[in-house]
């Protein structure tokens, strides 16, 4: 026990007993359970708080069954509040899972009254003062929160992880865009019904079929990938200068985004060399160590019929932050070539990520 705690001082620089307090925004909800399960056990974080709508008032263990994921025992017995600043007490860091109405106008007054929110709703991420961060793609643009202080006058942050499918996008267009140099992306969609939220697409709607619509998807994914990777400067970020142009579809898998993509290179596409930059490349919060950063961040798998949403959504060191990446092979010419990738989106897509800029955030000292 002495060994352990004298080994977390030493690690983590804080004695085990003085884990940051997080709440949890939305917890009753499809990622906020991933948050509260992710978050059992972790070495910087303790679930202090949870919020919700109709639930409030429940113990946490008793609200939450849309999912069996696993809790964390301390998690289990508390009792949701309201979604308000008064709800928080003192809370390190605030995750916001919210809905996109509620973050809208919540979040940005959670900032201001000097809370630390990272949030996985889209209305602030595309705001040229808050950061959209996936933390092997960008963190460097943690350094724009300067100006978000000095502008905004918040006393608190505001941090944004980008839509589900751009996460596992940039992931794989970053050492793609780093080594050949991107003129152009094609990407379609296959995502999962859990995407939607609980319950999500009516079971008629979905159940035998394909619909080839998520609202206002494909405008994040062909704008968000380009902010992250783009250019920090002095007061804002230049987003990356390529085109993508996506076609998204809701198919009846539960969990899991597959995106099939065509890209157009600079460099030649070569895919054993290509199959070589995505398998070797690793980001910060690898480099870090951080406790949720998975060893590979792109796996890359050679069988004939990969990635499958079933067979590789959980694949890898940390379950659900890798993305899988399978079938590469040339496109119509020497400058181009197709890949399919498989991101899971609650977890990358949304509380993993958002955990992980966390970790990243305390290493380098940007939380209290
Ligand atoms: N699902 C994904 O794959 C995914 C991925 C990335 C980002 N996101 C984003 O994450 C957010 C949450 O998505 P989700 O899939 O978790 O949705 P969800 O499963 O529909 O959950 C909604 C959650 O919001 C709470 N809620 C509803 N109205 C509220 C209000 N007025 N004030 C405070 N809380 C309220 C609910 O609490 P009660 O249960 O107590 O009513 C519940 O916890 C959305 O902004 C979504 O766009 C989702």
């Amino acid at each position: 026990m002495l060994i352990t705690a004298l080994a977390h001082l030493l690690i983590l620089g804080r004695p085990t007993g003085s884990k940051l307090k997080v709440a949890v925004l939305a917890a009753t909800g499809m990622v906020g359970q991933r948050y509260v399960s992710m978050l059992s056990n972790h070495p910087f974080f303790r679930v202090a708080v949870v919020t919700g709508q109709n639930s409030v008032g429940r113990k946490y263990g008793s609200a939450t069954a849309t999912s069996n994921l696993p809790i964390g025992k301390d998690a289990k017995g508390l009792t949701v509040k309201a979604t308000n600043a008064d709800a928080l007490d003192d809370v390190d860091v605030v995750f916001s899972p919210l809905p996109t109405d509620v973050a809208k106008t919540l979040e940005p007054e959670l900032a201001r009254a000097g809370f630390t929110v990272i949030t996985d709703a889209s209305p602030h991420r595309m705001d040229r003062l808050v950061p959209l961060i996936v933390p092997e793609v960008n963190p460097s643009h943690l350094g724009i929160l300067e100006q978000q202080r000095k502008v905004k006058k918040w006393k608190g942050l505001l941090v944004a992880t980008p839509n589900c499918t751009a996460a596992g996008l940039a992931l794989v267009l970053k050492p793609l865009h780093d080594t050949l140099k991107l003129k152009k992306v094609i990407v379609s969609t296959l995502q999962a019904v859990s995407g939607a939220g609980y319950p999500g697409v009516p079971s008629l709607d979905i159940i035998d079929n394909v619909i080839p619509f998520v609202k206002d998807e494909e405008e994040k994914v062909e704008t968000e990938p380009l902010r992250m990777l783009g250019e920090l400067g002095k007061d804002r970020i230049s987003p990356a200068k390529f085109d993508i142009s996506a076609m998204v579809h809701r198919v009846a898998t539960t969990d899991g985004h597959l995106e099939s993509l065509y890209v157009e290179t600079e460099e030649p596409f070569v895919p054993d060399k290509v199959e070589k930059i995505l398998k070797s490349f690793r980001g910060e919060p690898q480099k870090l160590k951080l406790p949720t950063a998975p060893a590979e961040p792109i796996i890359v798998s050679n069988l004939e019929a990969r990635p499958q949403p079933k067979l590789d959504r959980y694949a890898g060191t940390v379950p659900g932050m890798s993305v899988v990446v399978g079938r590469i092979r040339k496109g119509l010419d020497s400058r181009s070539g197709r890949l399919t990738l498989l991101s899971h989106n609650t977890i990358r897509g949304a509380a993993g990520s958002t955990i992980l800029t966390a970790e990243l955030m305390y290493r380098k000292g940007l939380l209290s």
